[in-house]
């Protein structure tokens, strides 16, 4: 997936493959600000007020408290980058802020854009990250109400990914136990259950993370199948021949070299023979003669925010699978994932 300028007529494309429009200030400028409006339109509630008609730009901004003309010119930059609709004087919401930008949409971002609001505060820090290179190991740093907004940001991004997984991830077929590593909210372990249903799932969880966590988990109706408990996996003890299943998802990124090294070793004496463990998560390219293969930006990226927020970043396949493999698992051909494009999964199983 591209970031940044995306040309929507030939001769924008032209001027772009040509080098003739600044691309660093679409990149910069205008990526920056769109993005801090759309996350101040939803934190209104622009796009709830629109749930139900089609409404003027003054009747939006009645129902919201906010200012006319700002909330006029808010409602022009989401009808022009294609936010909304509008028909007969009537700002309406389209299919894509139906789907992602409405709190009780099953899609709904809008805690993540609400938690973004502490990413964009800590992305300030690239300067000084170049610079010295000392994270804020953000697990460490969250206060009590952020950990509540980073658990229901964390619930936002995997609703489609967990159903792509439970489809795809071709667990051992009568598998009955599985431990989820860092799994917040749980929705990777609800749809792997709905769709496994001899299984039970196990969530380790951050003990600071539970409250929201449980409270986001519970909405599900799945206490009899999915659980959590809390621990740190760095030194938590998963024991021996327990599971058919150990997931991670989207927390390897939060780990060193060693760290994930001594996870794998764990994870393999904590698997049963057949067992599976699998790592989802952004991958970052190998070498920088991969620099084009398809899916890479956003492993870059995250690789530069991980080492902000936790000294570690994203790993390639290479890197994974020589865990996996050390650890005396099989690895699998990795996955992309559709709904979450550049990341992917990536299995190794215990031999029998
Ligand atoms: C980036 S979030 C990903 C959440 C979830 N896995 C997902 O994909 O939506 C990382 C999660 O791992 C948890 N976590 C971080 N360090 C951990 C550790 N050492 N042990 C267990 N959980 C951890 C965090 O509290 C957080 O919920």
């Amino acid at each position: 997936m591209r970031i940044g300028a995306g040309p929507e007529t030939v001769l924008e494309w032209l001027a772009l493959k040509f080098n003739l429009g600044p691309k660093p200030l679409a990149d910069t400028q205008i990526a920056f600000q769109f993005a801090r409006i759309v996350m101040a339109s939803a934190r209104a509630g622009l796009f709830e007020a629109l749930r139900d008609s089609g409404r003027t730009a003054e009747e939006v901004s009645r129902l919201c408290g906010t200012h006319p003309v700002a909330t006029s010119k808010m409602l022009d930059a989401l009808l022009a980058n294609d936010y909304l609709g509008f028909r007969r004087g009537h700002y309406e919401l389209n299919r894509l802020s139906r789907k992602w930008l409405l709190s009780d949409s099953p899609s709904t971002v809008v805690h993540k854009l609400d938690f973004q609001e502490i990413e964009w505060r800590w992305t300030e820090e690239f300067d000084r990250l170049l610079r010295d290179g000392t994270p804020r190991n953000m697990h460490e740093t969250l206060t009590g109400n952020e950990w509540r907004r980073y658990q229901w940001g964390m619930r936002d991004f995997s609703t489609a990914p967990a159903r792509e997984l439970a489809w795809r991830a071709r667990l051992p077929r009568h598998a009955r136990t599985l431990l989820d590593v860092g799994r917040s909210h749980g929705f990777y372990s609800v749809a792997l259950c709905r769709r496994y249903p001899e299984l039970k799932a196990t969530v380790l969880e951050l003990p600071e993370a539970l409250p929201a966590a449980a409270e986001i988990l519970a909405r599900e109706n799945m206490a009899d199948r999915v659980a959590h408990m809390a621990g740190n996996v760095v030194n938590a003890d998963l024991g021996t021949a327990v599971y058919d299943v150990v997931l991670i998802a989207n927390l390897v990124h939060h780990f060193d070299e060693e760290q994930n090294n001594q996870l794998a070793s764990k994870v393999a004496r904590a698997l049963r023979p057949g067992g599976i463990y699998i790592v989802l998560d952004a991958i970052r390219i190998s070498s920088p003669a991969e620099a084009h293969r398809p899916g890479n930006r956003l492993g870059a990226v995250l690789d530069v925010y991980f080492a902000l927020t936790s000294r570690a970043g994203t790993w390639s396949f290479p890197a994974i699978q020589d865990w996996q493999q050390a650890a005396g698992l099989v690895t699998r051909r990795p996955i992309w994932l559709r709904t979450m494009p550049g990341a992917a999964m990536v299995s190794a199983t215990k031999p029998r």
